[in-house]
């Protein structure tokens, strides 16, 4: 404890709080508390409007958006002829503006942040060749998934920009974004790191059961991705609210956004939330829902407290302290209900063992989602009777899904709000719908389609094309503007703001991260969120030197409109330029809009003793069983210590019903061999691979003097006992010294990952022994265990509006030091936060 608390404290950048602060939980930990609700009634209301809480404040904070914007805007009109539109709107209504930042694991926290910076004045270029002050005149700022990551950061940071969060980034230190170690193992080489920031998270979790609240994995997901966004809070913000920030000077003086997060609930009796599921939206004062199942909004201090129709039900108690920051933040980014939901018992078993490591033995009503419980909507009767039932209202707890589920990756419905009045929203695109990890309009569309389903029928969405238009007009590749005219909008449940949409697409950077990376360098951080800056202002205004004016008249058009004055000339050609005009091309071929992605996509690892390999992970076509696992995985290992890298490669393809399946999926590397001057110089490295259906267990192995004229290579199978039969390789044993010393990764990670496969269990034991003992010429040769990974697992979704597969994998061999039995699990989990 003290140990990481030092070195939190001494990477502490920002910090907020300290304990004893007014904001502080009560409890000083994790557990909410029990108060006196001092004769407070009415912690429930209608929805229909914002809060007062929220008027007020948009009271304070339109001053200074207007200001903002008008500096913004006489900046971008200066060349216009005319500009004498900016000045008419100003002496009437200031438009407002809000930023929706899109899901996409780190890759959306990211390039959310670049887009970001491109509009914020305090980022260095911003207002030479970006949007700067754009940024400073927002009035919400939404996050969804991984662009939660991003909203909770900068706002839970004291409204920190992304140019400070880049002026103190580093790898290794536990600064803020420091993503170089996974949360599969965030101490990296430094296991008593990662060992006591778990065992921290785990008595949160238990402080919180024993204070009688209801606890699952998202307790332990949020708690843990806390470390990576408040490293200057003690425990990752584990005593930090979500609420607090009604205390922070900069939100209540109206200096900063409001930030919304939107997640989705589990109806009662279902697996999980699809596109018809009710959205909550998580802002500074309230959880709540505007969508006609629930239409109440609660109280978020009070969040806990077990309400009817918005009274206490013990006037003697309210809870404080249930609206932990990270807990709040898990609503909206927790996937781990994307695993159950595959329904086999693989999956169930490496989340059992997940529950095992974080839990204990404290019992879950639903492991897998975010639970607010008690129900604050209890008893509430605002919900929509004629189109809706009363099961919201009348069940005990809500479980809580990633607010990505069911296509809505960009969280643009609080924006669309028509009691928020807003007249432009920038939005980022950065899902994960083509092969190569590049949007194809899925979650706008979702959007768009969602407000003629009873659930969306209080929203309204500006028209937009189908896929093929999409594809054939390059409207993935450029910023596009969609309802650009009002006037054809009338249909629609009302007039919802211009929508500016920003796609993903490489400039500087190759943007198509993997969701499933979950390290990223420096480097890599840093070339993300350039690429966001310049995707957000087409290159730095070379790709157009009047694109900063065209987003101005964006965020002029509806006042324009409403207002009946001149429409520019130059706006006129900006939006002849970015328009979508209502044309559809037919594309002779269309792309998927969901299940038919197939491909190939390839990564390379290294390893942290020097080697490197490559993973190939081929995808499946549509058509495939959904309730069956695939594999269909090639990796070539580089044995790069020696003279002549040999890459070797297998390719195993498996496909089991693992319902009831077990340890089939056990495949052996064998590894070349190497030249006999490496050898010689005690140098050269053997990787073997072993893949069973959830590990891949790579051995690393020194080639021997002695060995220099083996002809077998050093290998594996047939050798080691029971390594290849996926059933614990560690069995066998000690053959050989030594494994400490290589290194890093022995240790077996793998491990464990469920029973089902034991191939992975051999990991440990293999530290060591690996086999290569036995035969094979190699004798006793093996000393260096090199790592031990989950493998790569294709697993085909029931939900083909995702795109028809994910993709698990961790890669990150390096990354597996001093891992205990059970973390495997976390690395699968933790791979898949990035999803959506
Ligand atoms: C928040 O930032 C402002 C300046 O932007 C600073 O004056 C204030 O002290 C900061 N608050 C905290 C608690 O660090
Ligand atoms: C674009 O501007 C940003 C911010 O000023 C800068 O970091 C980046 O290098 C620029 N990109 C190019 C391609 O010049
Ligand atoms: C849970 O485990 C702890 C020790 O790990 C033990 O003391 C306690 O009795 C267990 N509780 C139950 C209900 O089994
Ligand atoms: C990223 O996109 C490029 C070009 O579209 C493609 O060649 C590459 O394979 C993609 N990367 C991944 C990881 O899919
Ligand atoms: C609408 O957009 C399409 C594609 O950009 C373009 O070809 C067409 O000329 C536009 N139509 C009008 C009326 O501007
Ligand atoms: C205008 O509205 C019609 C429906 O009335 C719609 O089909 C069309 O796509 C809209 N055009 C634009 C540019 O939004
Ligand atoms: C294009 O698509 C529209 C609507 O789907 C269809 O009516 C039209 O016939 C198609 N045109 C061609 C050339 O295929
Ligand atoms: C991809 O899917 C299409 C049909 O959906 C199929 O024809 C094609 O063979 C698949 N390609 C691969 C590489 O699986
Ligand atoms: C593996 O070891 C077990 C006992 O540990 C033995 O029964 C079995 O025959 C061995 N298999 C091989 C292939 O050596
Ligand atoms: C390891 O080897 C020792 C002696 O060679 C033997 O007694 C022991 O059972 C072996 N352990 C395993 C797990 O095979
Ligand atoms: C193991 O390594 C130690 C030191 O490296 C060495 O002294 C010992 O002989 C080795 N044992 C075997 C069985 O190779
Ligand atoms: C293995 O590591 C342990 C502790 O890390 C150390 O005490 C021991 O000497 C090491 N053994 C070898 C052979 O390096």
């Amino acid at each position: 404890m003290t140990q990481l608390q030092a070195i939190v404290a001494a990477a502490s950048v920002l910090s907020l709080l300290s304990p004893g602060a007014d904001a502080w939980s009560p409890t000083n930990s994790y557990a909410p508390a029990k108060v006196s609700c001092d004769g407070k009634t009415g912690l429930t209301r209608k929805g229909g409007s914002i809060s007062d809480a929220e008027a007020s404040w948009l009271a304070k904070r339109d001053p200074v958006t207007s200001a903002a914007l008008k500096t913004f805007l006489d900046r971008v009109t200066s060349n216009f002829a005319d500009n004498s539109i900016v000045e008419q709107i100003f002496s009437q209504k200031a438009p407002r503006a809000g930023y929706a930042a899109c899901g996409g694991g780190y890759r959306g926290m990211l390039l959310d942040a670049g887009t970001a910076a491109a509009m914020d004045d305090r980022t260095p270029g911003a207002n030479e060749h970006g949007l700067g002050g754009l940024l400073q005149g927002i009035s919400y700022i939404t996050g969804v998934s991984g662009g939660a990551f991003y909203t909770s950061t900068v706002a839970y940071n004291n409204w920190t920009s992304v140019q400070e969060i880049i002026d103190q980034m580093n790898d290794g230190d536990h600064s803020i974004w420091d993503l170089s170690q996974s949360p599969l193992n965030p101490g990296g080489g430094d296991s008593d790191y990662t060992n006591q920031l778990f065992a921290d998270v785990k008595q949160s979790i238990q402080d919180k059961a024993d204070a009688g609240f209801k606890v699952s994995l998202a307790d332990a997901y949020g708690l843990i991705t806390g470390y990576y966004m408040y490293p200057g809070l003690a425990q990752g913000g584990a005593m930090y609210q979500w609420s607090d920030i009604q205390n922070v000077d900069k939100f209540s003086n109206g200096e900063m956004p409001m930030i919304i997060e939107v997640t989705a609930i589990v109806p009662p009796g279902a697996t999980t939330a699809g596109l018809d599921a009710t959205t909550i939206e998580l802002n500074p004062f309230e959880f709540g829902s505007w969508e006609p199942s629930i239409n109440a909004f609660t109280d978020m201090k009070y969040l806990g407290t077990e309400l009817n129709n918005g009274d206490p039900v013990n006037s003697d108690e309210c809870v404080v302290g249930f609206d932990n920051v990270n807990f709040i933040t898990s609503a909206s980014t927790d996937v781990i209900n994307y695993i159950t939901t595959q329904g086999n018992a693989m999956y169930n078993s490496m989340v059992a063992q997940f529950q095992q490591k974080f839990l204990g033995n404290i019992t879950t009503d639903r492991v897998d989602t975010n639970i607010i419980s008690p129900n604050p909507f209890k008893g509430t009767t605002f919900y929509d009777s004629s189109s809706e039932s009363n099961e919201l209202v009348e069940t005990d707890d809500l479980f809580l899904v990633d607010g990505g589920y069911g296509g809505q990756v960009i969280p643009l419905t609080p924006l669309m709000r028509q009691e928020r009045d807003l007249d432009v929203v920038i939005a980022t695109d950065n899902s994960y719908d083509t092969t190569e990890i590049w949007p194809n309009g899925h979650s706008i569309i979702s959007t768009y389609e969602r407000q003629f389903m009873d659930i969306g029928k209080t929203d309204a969405f500006p028209y937009v094309p189908d896929y093929e238009t999409f594809a054939g007009l390059g409207l993935t590749e450029t910023p596009t503007f969609f309802g650009c005219d009002g006037s054809n909008l009338t249909d629609l449940a009302y007039v919802p703001p211009l929508v500016v949409y920003l796609p993903n697409r490489a400039y500087s950077y190759q943007s198509n991260i993997s969701t499933y990376t979950f390290t990223y360098t420096k480097e890599a951080r840093l070339g993300m969120i350039q690429n966001g800056f310049e995707i957000a202002t087409r290159n730095n205004l070379t790709d157009d030197s009047e694109f900063a004016s065209c987003i101005g008249c964006a965020v002029m058009r509806r006042k324009q409109e409403q207002l009946g004055l001149e429409w520019p000339s130059e706006c006129d050609r900006c939006f002849q330029r970015y328009c979508w005009n209502g044309t559809l091309v037919n594309n002779t071929t269309p792309i998927s809009s969901s299940a038919s992605n197939n491909g190939t996509s390839t990564t390379t690892t290294t390893t942290t003793d020097g080697a490197s390999y490559v993973t190939e992970l081929t995808t499946l076509s549509s058509s495939e069983d959904f309730s069956t696992i695939h594999f269909e995985t090639s990796t070539t290992i580089t044995c790069d210590e020696c003279e002549q890298p040999q890459p070797t490669v297998t390719t195993t393809t498996i496909e089991e019903d693992c319902s009831d399946s077990q340890a089939q999926a056990t495949t052996t590397i064998e590894c070349e061999e190497c030249e006999e001057e490496a050898k010689a110089n005690g140098n050269g490295n053997h990787y073997t691979t072993y893949t069973s259906m959830t590990t891949t267990t790579e051995v690393c192995e020194e080639c021997e003097e002695a060995q220099a004229t083996a002809t077998g290579s050093a290998n594996t199978n047939e050798n080691s006992n029971g390594s290849s039969s996926g059933s614990s390789s560690g069995s066998s044993n000690g053959s050989s010294n030594g494994s400490n010393e290589s290194s890093n990764n022995s240790n077996g990670s793998s491990n464990n990952s469920n029973g089902s496969s034991n191939g992975s269990n051999g990991s440990n034991g293999s530290n060591g022994s690996n086999g290569s003992n036995g035969s094979n010429g190699s004798n006793g040769s093996s000393s260096k265990v090199s790592s031990s990974v989950p493998t790569i697992l294709q697993v085909t979704t029931s939900t083909p509006t995702y795109s028809g597969f994910s993709v698990v994998q961790n890669v990150n061999a390096a990354n597996t030091v001093g891992i205990t039995t059970g973390l495997t699990v976390l690395a699968m989990i933790t791979a898949l936060m990035g999803l959506f």
